[in-house]
């Protein structure tokens, strides 16, 4: 018997069907992920409408292989979770109406969850110690927050991007070199035999003083570059997506780092599908420890879009005794709230 209580939670916010199953202890019983990438890959980035209607066909059989891989039952599930923003307004009312469907149904109650709180709290899935509190930084396709998190899960914004996200830099960049979708982990790759010196990316806002990120500038002068290189481009390619990479990589880390000096903070966490990044993450975990501050990645599944994160998120608030009305709304702009 696993230990209570049980939730069970759909994410559904884009294009990455999932479903999971956590119990009392925050620890993951089944979590499955039928991703859409192959689906949207030939239009260059997310169709909403192809989304939605993979969403519909898809998550009957997520949910029920997810209920097997945990050898469960509907009746041994204690609360019903599903993102309820921010994301794709289509996308998210499949998910959520599947998880009120069988909230009603099993007489259980519902929990709506903020995708970014799931992206916040995916680190410390299966920590013995819970969540930490300190500096956090969600980098997704949509975000790039950094933030202040209490031992409790609620946090305080201190900056986020003033134009793209720093997924979203990658993958207009991935599409600009003709890289497939989606750029991020393109990049990455092609950058492996590349010098990240090769090339002097902008590292904006830098300097600026504050928590705040831009990172459209640098996409511009990847712009401009691309005609100077003319033939040479695909010989160059490794050393653009080393050198470009290595702009975000420098600015995300340095900015975090900087917060977690000022705000006294003891660890910093990472988190959001930017954090599969390799060379992201050898950065951060050096420059963390020559400054004394663990570092806490998000790991495998956890770090792109996952329902085992949103579970996770429902525990902690289905534990302070709350839940969310059948007629709660989706909301596509949801905010993190700021404690
Ligand atoms: O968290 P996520 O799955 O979805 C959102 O909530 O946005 O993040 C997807 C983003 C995409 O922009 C993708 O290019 C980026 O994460 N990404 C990466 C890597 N893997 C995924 N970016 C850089 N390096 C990677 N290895
Ligand atoms: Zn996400």
């Amino acid at each position: 018997m696993p230990a209570a209580p049980v939730i069970l939670a759909i994410e559904s916010s884009c294009d990455e069907t999932a479903a999971a199953i956590c119990d009392g202890h925050g620890t993951i019983l089944a979590s499955v992920i039928s991703t859409q990438i192959a689906e949207h890959q030939p239009y260059g980035g997310v169709v909403p409408e192809l989304a939605s209607r993979n969403h519909m066909t898809r998550l009957q059989p997520v949910v029920a292989a997810t209920l097997a891989e945990a050898n469960l039952d509907l009746s041994a599930i204690d609360g019903f979770a599903a993102t309820s923003g921010p994301g794709l307004a289509s996308s998210l009312l499949v998910g959520s109406t599947a998880a009120k469907a069988m909230a009603l149904a099993c007489n259980r109650p519902f929990l709506a969850i903020n995708h970014l709180e799931g992206h916040l709290l995916s680190p410390f899935i299966g920590l013995p110690d819970g969540i930490q509190p300190g500096i956090a930084l969600i980098v997704s396709g949509g975000h790039t927050l950094l933030l202040l998190l209490n031992k409790d899960g609620s946090s305080r914004l201190l900056g986020t991007t003033r134009d793209d996200a720093a997924g979203e830099a990658f993958d207009k960049a991935g599409k600009m070199l003709g890289l497939p979708y989606p750029g991020g982990p393109a990049i990455e790759k092609t950058a492996r035999s590349g010098n990240p010196k090769a090339f002097a990316f902008p590292r904006s806002m830098l300097d600026s003083g504050d928590y705040a990120f831009s990172f459209s500038g640098l996409k511009t002068s990847l712009l401009y570059l691309l005609p100077q290189l003319g033939d040479s481009l695909r010989d160059r390619l490794p050393d653009l997506c080393a050198s470009f990479q290595e702009a975000i990589v420098d600015v995300l880390v340095t900015k975090s780092l900087r917060a977690a000096r000022e705000f006294n903070a003891p660890s910093i966490s990472l988190s959001g599908g930017v954090s599969c990044n390799r060379r992201l993450r050898e950065v951060f975990t050096d420059r963390a420890r020559r400054a004394r501050r663990s570092f806490i990645p998000a790991t495998g599944t956890h770090t792109t879009d996952n329902a085992a994160m949103i579970a996770f998120a429902a525990l902690q608030r289905f534990r302070r005794g709350e839940s969310s009305p059948l007629d709660a709304d989706i909301d596509p702009n949801l905010k993190l709230a700021s404690a």
